[in-house]
């Protein structure tokens, strides 16, 4: 995939360090990712991918190392950090209450309070507006879901991601991080996740990818950045590389040539 990304970066690692015990889990990572721009994250079990998501979404701190976004140090102490600075991410499990319709999944931990006062002390939520701002997300992505009143439970897989990643824009999150979105998904729903990624850049979000398949990599990412052993040893343009390339680089049988 090649796309025009903006010459304008939304987030910046350098020297990132985090170990567990004697376990030195990210040894100076380092890479950035410009505005509209879809890094893959690559590595093999253990490289250190999820640890570095982690520290991105304020669930871990990094021992040392600087992360920038829109060009400034920013210190993601929390989750809630995390978002304050504009960086979502969509978790494997993708955190949703199956339960609830879209619109209240959409919402979750962020409910909009009653206009009224007395119905807001008793704790009523203003479900007209969230109503509104769901259709709204939902459009912007064009994603095939019958209704923002359907319960997560109906939706399929590839529905579902739609419902997390629509989840993360509809806070104006200028950073996606994603987990393995496509892991347990077929065919199809793939494709509309690729899809969902591709509008979302378009519109100046940067993503950064975690995938083990090569293929889904090749298709959506522009570059790639590859652990190895906690080390960021590839930042590569996809299309400068082949998928063997790839698996080398993540198998460290080849090292990215100077
Ligand atoms: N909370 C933790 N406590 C101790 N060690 C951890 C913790 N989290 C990760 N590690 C270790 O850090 C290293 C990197 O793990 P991480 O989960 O980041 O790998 P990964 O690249 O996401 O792998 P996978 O592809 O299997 O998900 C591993 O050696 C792992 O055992
Ligand atoms: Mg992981």
């Amino acid at each position: 995939m090649v796309r025009t990304a903006l010459d304008q970066t939304a987030i910046e690692l350098t020297n990132i360090q985090k170990s567990f015990g004697g376990v030195k889990a990210l040894k100076n990572v380092s890479f950035k990712i410009n505005k509209g721009e879809v890094v893959g994250l690559l590595g093999d079990n253990g490289a250190g991918k999820s640890t570095l998501v982690r520290c991105i979404s304020g669930i871990h701190q990094p021992d040392s190392g600087e992360i920038k976004v829109n060009n400034q140090a920013v210190n993601i102490a929390s989750p809630l950090d995390a978002r304050e600075v504009g960086i979502e991410t969509v978790f494997q499990d993708l955190a949703m209450v199956p339960e609830f319709d879209i619109s209240a999944n959409l919402f979750l931990n962020r409910e909009i309070k009653h206009k009224n006062p007395i119905l807001r002390a008793l704790g009523w939520l203003d479900t007209k507006a969230m109503d509104k701002r769901a259709k709204k997300a939902l459009n912007r992505l064009n994603s095939r879901i019958p209704s923002y009143k359907e319960a997560i439970h109906n939706l399929s897989g590839g529905q579902r991601q739609a419902v997390a990643i629509a989840r993360a824009v509809n806070w104006g999150a200028d950073i996606v991080i994603m987990d393995e979105p496509t892991a347990a998904l077929g065919v199809e729903q793939s494709a509309q996740v690729n899809e969902l990624i591709n509008v979302i850049s378009s519109q100046g979000v940067a993503v950064l990818l975690i995938s083990h398949n090569m293929q889904h990599v090749v298709e959506t990412c522009d570059r790639a950045v590859v652990l190895y052993q906690g080390q960021s040893v590839a930042d590569v343009s996809i299309s400068d590389v082949s998928k063997e390339d790839l698996v080398g680089l993540i198998t460290g049988a080849t090292t990215q040539a100077a």
